[in-house]
């Protein structure tokens, strides 16, 4: 979908999941493609594995063999240096960034109210301030370039409806979209443009572990007649955001995009 040639994009989280699909998508495209991720653990909270660097040496495989050039880096999107750093070798490399992704993200799994200190700071450091750290590191580059440009950042179904067990998820994913619209009015003078994408149930380790499966089951314990979801694949995902990036979608800001599953019957048994 979509031509990116000469196109330099940064994707945050891209060591595997979601981040690394868009990563090779946009490479598919014709783009370069910088990326970083924590590669290691967020939290002791974190009921999932974590990345690996050898998740992320094999998305910069899977980038490079598309033709793209690529920079893929270490870093922490808590860490507002860390970022730049990122950020700083892309434009070297590639002179200019047009579309950024800000997809890392994290969550933990407990009641609201008995959620750990250390969990509710790594979800709202990593989901609402690394995206704001993302954004500020590269956002004055691409006004001074003056290309305009897109920021797709990922939020999830449940800034729109309620689930139980993430909380301090919701509140982060809730924020990110206060920071889109408000973002999208703000860079509208400079053709920047900024949507989220709200998936539900994708298909990455972030979600097919026991600890997702507590919160669908709690959902249909709490919310009788809930169906249970089937799932997105990360691919899906990546074609709502090479479109929100692309020359078609250039009427859109401000919005957030849900991609949900089509339907339960498209869900693995
Ligand atoms: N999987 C789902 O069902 C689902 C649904 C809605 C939204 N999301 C969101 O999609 C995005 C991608 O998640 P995914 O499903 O691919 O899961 P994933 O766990 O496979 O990928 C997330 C990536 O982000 C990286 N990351 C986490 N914290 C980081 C940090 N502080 N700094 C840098 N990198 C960090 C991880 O190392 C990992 O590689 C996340 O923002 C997530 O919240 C996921």
């Amino acid at each position: 979908m979509g031509d990116f040639s000469g196109k330099a994009v940064l994707v945050t989280g891209a060591a595997r999941g979601q981040g690394r699909s868009h990563a090779v998508r946009f490479a598919a495209a014709g783009a370069d493609v910088a990326m970083l991720d924590i590669c290691g653990p967020v939290d002791e909270h974190v009921p999932y594995p974590p990345a690996t660097p050898d998740d992320l040496a094999e998305t910069t495989e899977l980038v490079t063999k598309q033709g793209g050039r690529a920079v893929a880096r270490q870093a922490d999107v808590r860490s507002f240096d860390q970022v730049k750093a990122v950020v700083d070798e892309a434009l070297a490399a590639f002179g200019h960034i047009d579309v950024v992704v800000a997809n890392a993200g994290v969550y933990t799994c407990d009641w609201g109210w008995e959620i750990p200190e250390s969990a509710w700071n790594a979800t709202i450091d990593t989901n609402l301030k690394g995206v704001w750290n993302t954004i500020r590191a590269t956002v004055p580059a691409m006004i001074s370039a003056g290309n305009g440009g897109a920021i797709i950042i990922t939020s999830a179904e449940n800034a729109i409806r309620g689930h139980p067990l993430i909380s301090h998820y919701a509140a982060a994913k809730m924020g990110q979209v206060g920071l889109m619209k408000t973002l999208a009015t703000e860079l509208a003078p400079y053709s920047i443009r900024v949507n989220t994408v709200n998936p539900l149930a994708v298909n990455t380790p972030m979600a097919t572990g026991a600890a997702a499966a507590t919160i669908i089951e709690t959902l249909m314990r709490l919310r009788p007649g809930s169906d249970e979801p089937g799932w997105v694949e990360p691919d899906d995902v990546s074609d709502m955001v090479l479109y929100l990036a692309s020359p078609e979608a250039e009427g859109i800001t401000g919005i957030q995009v849900p991609v949900e599953p089509k339907t339960a019957a498209d869900s693995p048994a």
